[in-house]
């Protein structure tokens, strides 16, 4: 078995833990071979609250996708998520010496590193150095300065970071479910891969996963990355409203939802009853269905002004012309696509996750945008790193033939 071949990404969502095994096949493409989920336990609001039982709802994923593909698990790429990520932008660079020189590939990760060196929020750690773009001398806007000529080299980024002990303590469970994390990637980052086309990157788009505890974003203009956030909403509370303003148990209030309501928009002049038990054994009660969809349209209203608030608050509101991709299980609420396209003023699309060869047809869903990413995330990462190791060793094999 070649292992350099294969590719396992892990997510721990709030609601599910998902594993996928794909394989790398040439040329950029990935295969799918094992998609399998668990049911989450033992994480609150992201972050683990019970270290084992979060270590078997991994364990549990692990060996449904290892029965899938016949072939042990060791190692993983993690994707990290929750209302804990922080993104911001800094700026790197470096002097080039005192006479104009070219740009080498090392001056350029000397410079992109050396934004790392920005200050962080307490006890968080980096997750990733995004290059949004270079400065050479005077002149700005450079996308790849290699083997460009300049004095001094300068480089804007999108720095991502995670509270360290918050990746610590995922890690942690990983392990315990006797997985080693490989790499961690931001999973919006990951999702984007799969739901986002080139076109909308360089446009101005806004990728927001609404998971079932959080609503992450991310923001592309001029094709890099220009904003990450979070939004401590996510599905679940919309599941709660309605318990709650219904007095229904919390799995009525999930069926409701996700099966019998149509959105105010949808109802327009037109009503319905539907029928819901109650909480105890009191006989079931008729609801109307415009009441059932008012609960979940102020929720999603008030995520949607969320939304855009943190986009105002990035200076983006305008930036972002291609519109807003959702995915998440919480995309497929009904009418929000339109209510999105309202409160943003932009248009709005589910993202279904594509790009990725042999996905059983339930996966291209919104809510496995972020699984199915971090399999051509990583795919596309150690097709880059295997390019970038074969040209290197044919240098060095020209360097002892010459
Ligand atoms: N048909 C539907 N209509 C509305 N909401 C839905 C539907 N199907 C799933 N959801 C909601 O999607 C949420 C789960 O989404 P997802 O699987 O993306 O979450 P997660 O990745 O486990 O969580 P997180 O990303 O917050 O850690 C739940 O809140 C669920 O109620
Ligand atoms: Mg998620």
């Amino acid at each position: 078995m070649n292992k350099a071949r294969y590719v396992v990404g892990l997510d721990v969502g709030s609601s599910k833990t998902s594993v996928i095994v794909a394989e790398t096949i040439g040329e950029g493409d990935v295969r799918c071979l094992a998609l399998a989920t668990a049911e989450t336990k033992g994480l609150r609001k992201g972050q683990v609250s019970n270290l084992d039982q979060v270590a078997s709802s991994i364990r549990q994923a692990v060996e449904d996708a290892e029965g899938q593909v016949g072939f042990p698990i060791d190692s993983c790429i993690l994707g990290m998520g929750g209302g804990y990520i922080a993104g911001f932008n800094a700026r790197g660079g470096l002097g080039l010496g005192n006479r104009p020189r070219d740009v080498t590939r090392e001056d350029v990760r000397r410079a992109v590193h050396s934004a790392r060196q920005a200050r962080l929020p307490e006890g968080a750690e980096v997750l990733h150095v995004l290059p949004q773009g270079f400065w050479l001398d005077a002149q700005n806007g450079i996308r790849d300065p290699i083997g460009m000529v300049g004095r001094r080299l300068d480089v804007n980024v999108h720095l991502v970071t995670s509270p360290a002990v918050l990746a610590q303590n995922l890690v942690a469970a990983v392990n315990r479910a006797g997985v080693v994390v490989a790499d961690l990637v931001l999973e919006p980052l990951a999702a984007a891969e799969c739901v986002l086309s080139q076109d909308e990157r360089e446009l101005g788009v806004s990728l927001v996963d609404i998971g079932a505890g959080t609503t992450e974003l991310i923001v592309y203009a001029a094709g890099v990355v220009r904003h990450t956030a979070a939004i401590a909403i996510g599905g679940d509370h919309f599941t709660n409203d309605l318990a709650v303003g219904i007095r229904t148990p919390i799995t009525e209030a999930e069926r409701i939802k996700r099966e019998e309501v149509w959105s105010t928009v949808e109802l327009g002049e037109h009503d319905r009853s539907i029928e819901i038990p109650c909480v105890g054994d009191r006989q079931p009660r008729s609801v109307p269905a415009r009441e059932v969809a008012e609960i979940l349209d102020a929720r999603a209203q008030e995520l949607l002004v969320l939304v855009r608030r943190e986009l105002e608050r990035a200076g983006l509101a305008t930036a972002i012309p291609a519109g807003f991709v959702l995915v998440g299980g919480g995309a497929r609420l009904e009418g929000l696509v339109e209510m999105a396209e309202k409160t943003l003023d932009a248009p709005a699309r589910v993202g279904r996750p594509r790009g990725l060869a042999g996905l059983p047809e339930d996966a291209v869903a919104p809510e496995f945008a972020a699984i199915i990413g971090l399999a051509l995330y990583g795919g596309r990462a150690q097709q880059v790193f295997e390019e970038q190791r074969r040209t290197f060793s044919a240098r060095l094999k020209g360097l002892f033939l010459g």
